[in-house]
């Protein structure tokens, strides 16, 4: 089945066109999607699979053209345009998010799920489905989940126990729950966009950053901070969404589109989550190729790294105690 699946979005995206296309009818109506990871990466390769499958099932009408690399801008602006209908759809860590959704904060706690499985169960259940319809409540179609794995520090000097971490100077995403997360690891946070990371290792402005595994290879940052300890603090999803005039336009052309826009995307949703899986390990095996030293810590240590972050449930979680009781409990 996930073969199958795969390989129908390898033709998808060698077709690259629709059927209506190829009788030269052309497209009503050309849209725009943002990505801030390369063309190749596991999200913009789904997104194109998402593009392709829109063009088909709406036979050529619907053409969107996905731009990756941070072309379109940095999370932070795109998120903006997205909100105002500049930009159509975008690929959105949470971590990003949660500046604009403060109540999405909830789903990325750390070590809130104890595995991929688990926070996939969240995901695509009630509490996954409430979340992507709270999008509206900032001017958007939530539309559906993508895998991001689990972030981990890297550094410029080893790292293999706590102490290791204090007072390092790490970089994380524009999030005040990550800021605070490091504060209370004993380290010094400092907020800046993705596609700066690498010359603030370089330059030695940062002593490290946290991030998932394909991230840390994809970007090259390995080559300035090549030690990776894998605490697996962060299971953090993204979420793809659609703005409102999006939606208005597609529903223009044939207020069916909108349902085969819905579609299409639960169906890249489940294309990427495989990407992603391979990703995860072909990286690995590049990062060990290339001479990064990984480090995997032992339970014990993790349970040390685990109960430093526990105060942030507190601050970051007061009021969802329940929905917290509710993930756990699943
Ligand atoms: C991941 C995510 C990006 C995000 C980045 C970050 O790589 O896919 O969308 O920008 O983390 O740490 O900023």
């Amino acid at each position: 089945m996930r073969r199958l699946m795969f390989l129908t979005g390898l033709l998808l995206l060698l077709m690259g066109c629709s059927r209506s296309m190829a009788k030269n009818e052309g497209p009503v109506l050309i849209l725009r999607y943002a990505d801030n990871q390369p063309m190749d990466y596991p999200t913009t390769t789904s997104a194109r699979y998402f593009a392709a499958m829109v063009s088909d099932r709406t036979e050529g009408k619907i053409q969107i053209r996905v731009f990756g690399g941070g072309e379109l801008g940095e999370e932070l602006e795109v998120l903006d345009q997205v909100a105002y209908g500049g930009i159509d759809f975008s690929r959105f860590s949470l971590g990003t998010l949660s500046m604009f959704q403060p109540q999405t904060k909830v789903l990325q706690l750390p070590y809130l799920y104890r595995d991929s499985a688990h926070m996939w169960r969240v995901l695509d259940g009630p509490i996954g489905e409430a979340f992507l319809a709270s999008m509206q409540r900032y001017g958007a179609v939530g539309l559906c989940w993508f895998d991001a794995g689990v972030r981990s520090f890297y550094t410029t000097e080893p790292v293999g126990r706590l102490e290791d971490l204090q007072g390092k100077v790490i970089r994380v995403q524009e999030s005040e729950l990550m800021s605070e997360t490091i504060r209370l690891l004993g380290a010094r946070s400092v907020q800046i966009p993705y596609g700066s990371v690498y010359s603030a290792l370089q330059t030695h402005k940062i002593d490290g950053a946290e991030n998932n595994i394909p991230s840390y290879q994809f970007t090259g940052h390995y080559e300035a901070a090549p030690y990776l300890f894998l605490d697996e603090h962060f299971r953090l999803p993204e979420v793809v969404l659609m703005s409102f005039a999006a939606k208005g336009k597609i529903a223009s052309v044939d207020p069916s589109y909108v349902e085969v826009i819905m579609q299409c995307a639960k169906e890249a949703s489940l294309y990427e989550r495989e990407l992603w899986r391979k990703a995860e390990q072909e990286c690995e095996e590049k990062l060990k190729a290339s001479g990064c030293i990984i480090t995997y810590p032992d339970q014990a240590e993790i349970s040390r790294w685990r109960n430093a972050m526990r105060g942030i449930y507190d601050q970051f979680a007061g009021e969802d105690a329940e929905t917290i009781r509710q993930i756990q409990s699943q």
